[in-house]
């Protein structure tokens, strides 16, 4: 059966079927999942104009694939195993019956609540149970779930809602977080301030902080729920139906609201979880990612659930109560794979070894690894200290765009290589392209990292904007999809994620585009101009280095004063993890004869490397680099 890879001989001879014949393939895979009608076109596409089709003609509902077909086997199976920010909470093991009624009856709610099928509904909630089962609520009736993390601040949130009109809001009285409490209630109350399409806010009790309630407005979820009957029949999707609009950060402008679909979504999340990670009937899975980013969508929910699959949602930090808690978590909940990001890891190896070796990790099979590059150092700490050398890693190279995992290991299969993403995933024909827009053939080649082919789970377009969609992923190599980053290929076909070639920079595994936060901190009255860049940074991967131009009523001001008032105006607008590391009151920014700003230069002052600035005949004013590396902070 196609659905499972066992080997490695097998993942070539699939990958070279996929490849050739991409439809059947597919078609194949997508049979392994219940629809209520069969397709009847498995692909269409023109990525000139980025139309993609997946699955034409048939119909399902990505709940009843995700829950309601698991009733039969594993009715009494944990579906979500939650573990509370606090230790000495109970954690709660929510079967899959269980979840189908939850689920069921948050459904009704909304419909009650007068949400039908295509409406947005916007999710802020911490990362407890009614985050995953108001997403798959929505899911079951065919609204468009728009999740934002719950770290955003107010003018993020407002920005997501009225992009997308959402019509209700789902959110807490307040969120805990290691030892704090975040008030997420009032934070929402701030952003709703300036949203008029949102005329209902549903509130789950979590910290019990007191609230500002508003009447005709807010609504208690407890109350709703238990009036709100067991029984509920899934809405019946088009395959091209929206699932759900998720936000990311753009190298210009506002965010992007990245649009998945349901089939080709379900398709490719189903089919990754299922060979990355080598899932196993007994496994207990958990992805520490936030559900508020699409690692959290497809692997902590909707892959892991397709499969059947126990996964773990932590509402807590790694430093809390101290640096032990994953390593409890795992030896407590006999965890199987934990998939995490290189910060975390990073984060974690710099503490006391005997915070690891104090717990039993040998439930461990299988090691993750997304977000960024991972360096060598924290490879080799995962592998050792955590995987104790018997766990394959995974290091999982995929976007927000993307849907799911497109280059990595397959568990135990694929041979690894320390910092290598590896092979593609059949169906994924990854390619490297120079600047002229000439593909770079051959072995031990860097170049931008581009997509030749579709696959179901790519994103269909930026909600309400179809051409920034085109403009940002299928211009600069046309025919291709433009991934946005750098990638190196070695003589054996192995890919290495070099990191970002645009403007976004990846800060603890958190995708900023450099703009908008530039936008926030012009809105500073002392300041004129500033322009950001990232800079290695030992624990976060990337931090973000400031170079500020104050306007003359500014130039008097304390410069402490004013880094901590542009930090606090960046948290503002879009949360404190946007905040920068390094400030720098500048003269001037070296800006081309056309204007435009010479970031390399920056990038390289930042980091600290003085000795070759290249090719800088085109600035306007050249003395500017010297005065600035004086200046380095
Ligand atoms: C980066 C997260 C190197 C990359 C799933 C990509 C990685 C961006 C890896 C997308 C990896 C993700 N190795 N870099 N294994 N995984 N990235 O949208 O730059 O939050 O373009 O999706 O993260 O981040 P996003």
């Amino acid at each position: 059966m196609a659905y499972t890879i066992h080997d490695l001989e097998d993942y070539f001879k699939l990958y070279r079927r996929s490849i050739r014949t991409p439809r059947k393939f597919w078609g194949e895979i997508a049979d392994n999942f219940s629809w209520n009608q069969k397709w009847d076109n498995v692909l269409d596409f023109n990525m000139t104009e980025a139309k993609f089709s997946w699955f034409e003609g048939g119909k399902l509902n990505i709940t009843e694939n995700a829950i309601d077909r698991h009733l039969v086997n594993r009715s009494k199976k944990t579906a979500i195993l939650f573990e509370p920010n606090d230790p000495n909470e109970k954690a709660q093991h929510i079967t899959y019956e269980e979840l189908h009624l939850r689920v069921c009856k948050m459904a009704n709610v909304l419909k009650e609540q007068g949400i039908t099928k295509g409406d947005r509904v916007c999710i802020y909630l911490p990362m407890i149970p009614e985050l995953a089962i108001s997403v798959l609520a929505c899911a079951r009736i065919g609204a468009i779930h728009s999740v934002v993390f719950a770290g955003f601040s107010a003018s993020a949130i407002a920005a997501r809602i009225l992009d997308s009109d959402c019509k209700l809001v789902i959110t807490a009285d307040g969120g805990f977080r290691g030892n704090k409490t975040i008030d997420l209630k009032s934070i929402v109350d701030e952003a709703l301030v300036k949203c008029p399409c949102v005329d209902k806010v549903l509130l789950v009790k979590r910290t019990n902080t007191p609230i500002n309630f508003q009447d005709g407005r807010d609504y208690w979820m407890e109350e709703l729920l238990e009036n709100s009957s067991i029984n509920n029949t899934p809405e019946i999707m088009d395959a091209e139906d929206t699932l759900f609009i998720l936000y990311t950060s753009g190298s210009t402008g506002k965010p992007k609201g990245m649009v998945h679909t349901t089939a080709g979504y379900m398709v490719y999340t189903g089919y990754t979880f299922k060979n990355v990670f080598q899932y196993q009937e007994q496994d207990i899975f958990w992805c520490t990612a936030d559900i508020g980013w699409i690692t959290g969508h497809s692997y902590i929910l909707y892959g892991a659930l397709l499969n059947g699959a126990t996964t773990v949602l932590f509402e807590g930090v790694p430093s809390y109560p101290d640096f032990g808690r994953f390593w409890e978590i795992i030896d407590k909940h006999k965890i199987t794979h934990l998939y995490t990001a290189p910060t975390a890891i990073r984060s974690l190896a710099k503490e006391n070894i005997e915070w690891v070796e104090k717990y039993n990790l040998s439930s461990l099979k299988i090691l993750g690894s997304v977000g960024e590059p991972i360096n060598e150092e924290a490879w080799h700490w995962y592998d050792n200290h955590v995987g104790k050398k018997k766990c394959p890693i995974v290091d999982t190279w995929w976007q927000t765009e993307t849907g799911g995992i497109l280059i990595s290991p397959l568990a135990g299969i694929t041979p690894t290589k320390p910092t290598y993403a590896t092979l593609p995933i059949p169906g994924v024909q990854p390619l490297l392209m120079d600047d002229k827009g000439n593909e770079i053939e051959g072995e031990q080649v860097t170049g931008n990292l581009c997509i030749n082919f579709p696959w179901p789970g790519i994103a269909r377009t930026i909600w309400g904007d179809h051409e920034r969609y085109i403009d940002t992923y299928f211009k600069a190599y046309p025919g291709k999809y433009f991934t946005g980053d750098g990638a190196f290929r070695d003589e054996v076909g192995y890919y290495r994620i070099t990191g970002r070639v645009d403007d976004v920079v990846i800060v603890s595994g958190h995708n900023l585009g450099t703009a908008p936060i530039e936008d926030a901190i012009n809105e500073h009255p002392a300041v004129a101009e500033s322009a950001l860049v990232g800079f290695p940074h030992e624990i976060k991967g990337n931090a973000l280095y400031g170079f500020i131009i104050l306007k003359e009523s500014g130039e008097n001001r304390d410069h402490n004063n004013l880094r901590q008032e542009i930090n606090k105006l960046i948290s503002d607008h879009i949360g404190p993890i946007a905040k920068l590391d390094k400030i720098q009151f500048v003269d001037g920014l070296p800006k081309t004869r056309s204007g435009k700003i010479m970031r390399r230069i920056l990038r390289k002052i930042s980091e600290g490397d003085f000795s070759n600035f290249g090719d800088t005949s085109t600035l306007l004013n050249p003395e500017i680099v010297d005065e600035i590396v004086k200046g380095k902070v």
